[in-house]
């Protein structure tokens, strides 16, 4: 099939190659022409493992290519996947400018289209969007009703870092069609994929998605509350979670306490629900309480720095890690920000590593900070390191050079990164978040 994707951030790309690798013809739209020249040339516009070679082999194969010309792109495909940005606005809820936009190219495109063309939204968007929205403005611009042309909700669980393989092969693929024949065709295009199929209305779809991330940010910030007790009694949070996770009714995953979530996923989708279900007048307690948590999470990691060096004034503070988590160079919503912003305000000064997210990192916040060009660079005449993000490279820092590089020295691990008994057996004052003080 030809398939348009529009949108070619970190979903919209791997859609496309993934439908590249499947099989069919996918044409990457998007209205920023440095991103489709770089897709053209054989690159992704933004790192993720794996991904630069499957382009390559796709574009070679001529069956993924880019551009600018949205209408064109669209009005040439069987389907079309909407990947565009769904952001926070400043009162929490999300922001579907683009989605409009979106809907309008293809409404246009779809204007003088001879042919059966379905539009599914990838993006995630609050439940309602689809029915209210997204089709609705199709129709209008294309001047036929739904059912002329198909729609369908169909949410994408990729993890950033893992994106290609989630995408080749996924868990399960929701389908939340306006009508048969647009599920149809959506089941046929996906007929290579052998995990679940679910298929439902395009607002049972949209809530799929919004109550998964819910519920994965919701494992967290109850994992980040209980180290935040566990300390207090000097008890391990990581012994203790991995004793509750091997409960098949809860499960080991998203247990790993630490200095909170972020990224462009969680935060921004708990703060849409949250703010959504108070005006419908379902106030979501849970949801409030898990962004609160959230919030305060980064400060307990500039609490042990201060606590471990008696006070940020006047110090030197290493901080290794500025993306949301390693494996991608996306720093959006990082708990590096406010674990920085904590340091600064409290009077340390900060220098910052991060194998791919420093660029990112400098244009989003433009905080005032030094970055080093390694770990160990960082790390130099410092008085503590901070561990913000687990890049496997910090695993390999021998615990011998903490004592010398650094001043101190002190860890402070907001990601469970090092090896505490090695460092303290070298010297090394570790401290880390919901771990008990000293061996
Ligand atoms: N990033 C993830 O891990 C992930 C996972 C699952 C779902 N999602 C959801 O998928 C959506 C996209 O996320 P992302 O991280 O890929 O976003 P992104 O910001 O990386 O990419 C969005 C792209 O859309 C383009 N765009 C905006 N308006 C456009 C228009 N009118 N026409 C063509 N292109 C346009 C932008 O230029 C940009 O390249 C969001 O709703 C997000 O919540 C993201």
């Amino acid at each position: 099939m030809k398939a348009a994707i529009i949108g070619t951030g970190y979903v919209g790309v791997v859609t496309g190659v993934t439908a590249a690798l499947d099989g069919h013809e996918a044409v990457c739209l998007d209205v920023l022409r440095e991103k489709v020249e770089a897709l053209n040339a054989g690159r992704a516009p933004f790192f993720e493992p794996g991904l630069d070679s499957a382009i390559r082999k796709m574009v070679r194969k001529g069956r993924l290519r880019a551009s600018t010309d949205l209408v064109g792109g669209l009005r040439d495909s069987d389907l079309s996947f909407t990947c565009v940005g769904t952001p926070p606005m400043e009162d929490g809820s999300a922001d579907l400018r683009w989605v409009k936009e979106a809907a309008r190219a293809i409404g246009e495109a779809l204007r003088p289209c001879k042919h059966y063309h379905v539009a599914v939204m990838k993006s995630t968007v609050p439940p309602g969007t689809c029915a209210g929205l997204f089709v609705p403005t199709i129709a209008q611009l294309a001047g036929i009703s739904a059912g002329g042309f198909g729609a369908a909700m169909n949410p994408e669980f990729l993890r950033e870092g893992s994106a290609l393989q989630d995408s080749r092969e996924p868990d399960r693929i929701v389908i939340g069609a306006i009508d048969g024949k647009s599920g149809r065709r959506l089941l046929d295009f996906y007929k290579r994929k052998k995990c679940p199929k679910l298929t439902m209305g395009t607002t049972a779809a949209e809530l799929v998605k919004y109550a998964s991330n819910s519920f994965l940010a919701t494992k967290i910030a109850f994992s980040n509350e209980m180290a935040n007790l566990c300390q207090t009694f000097d008890v391990d949070v990581y012994q203790v979670m991995e004793a509750v996770g091997l409960d098949p009714r809860i499960g080991p995953h998203f247990l790993r306490a630490g200095a909170g979530f972020g990224g462009s996923c969680f935060p921004k989708d708990l703060s849409a629900l949250a703010r959504l279900a108070e005006s419908r007048g379902a106030r979501s307690r849970i949801l409030e309480a898990v962004l609160d948590q959230n919030e305060e999470q980064p400060l307990r990691v500039v609490e042990l720095a201060e606590k471990a060096l008696g006070g940020l004034s006047g110090k030197d503070v290493a901080v290794l890690g500025l993306t949301f988590k390693p494996d991608t160079d996306d720093v959006r919503f990082s708990r590096a920000a406010p674990i920085i912003k904590g340091l600064l305000a409290r009077g340390a000064t900060v220098t910052a590593y991060d194998p791919r997210g420093m660029d990112n990192f400098k244009t989003e916040f433009g905080l005032q900070i030094a970055y080093a060009r390694s770990a160990e660079g960082a790390m130099r005449d410092k008085d503590a390191v901070i561990f913000q993000t687990e890049w496997r490279e910090f695993h390999r820092i021998r615990a011998t050079r903490y004592a010398k590089l650094m001043r101190g020295p002190v860890v402070i691990d907001g990601r469970r990164t090092a090896d505490a008994g090695k460092l303290r057996k070298a010297g090394v004052r570790y401290l880390a978040i919901g771990a008990p003080d000293g061996p």
